[in-house]
């Protein structure tokens, strides 16, 4: 079995500069309307190379986001942009307009909420 750090390097972890959440329901959404955005988002992101080189852009799949409706559920961290609806077939545009491009799509923007600096510093 690999090392931690070797697997960590392997996963980018150091070069992540986005990270997009994807709740699949089932509260939210149907699981297979779910699982059909949760499979594209996976093949966009490796189609666009953004899980590679210089700054990576990881990918989670959530249990719930707690909004528990209008899912599937996305959340894109650092500009902490909340998406509805993000169906598999609206993905394919999120990922190049977001992800690949730096441009949220706004019609699609539930709420907004960019993380601020931790109360006490960050620890360095
Ligand atoms: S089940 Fe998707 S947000 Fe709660």
């Amino acid at each position: 079995m690999a090392e931690s750090r070797e697997v960590l390097e392997k996963l980018g972890v150091g070069r992540i500069g986005r990270h997009i959440l994807l709740c699949a329901g089932p509260k939210c959404c149907d699981e297979n309307e779910g699982q059909k955005a949760w499979e594209t988002l996976k093949a966009e992101i490796a189609r666009n190379g953004l899980g590679q080189g210089e700054t990576v852009c990881f990918r989670t799949r959530v249990g719930c986001l707690r909004l528990c409706q209008q899912g599937p559920v996305a959340l894109v961290y650092p500009e902490g942009t909340w998406y509805g609806e993000a169906t598999a077939d609206r993905i394919p545009r999120l990922v190049r307009e977001h992800l690949v491009e730096g441009r949220p799509v706004g019609e699609w923007t539930l709420a907004k909420n960019p993380l601020k600096e931790p109360v006490g510093g960050t620890g360095e």
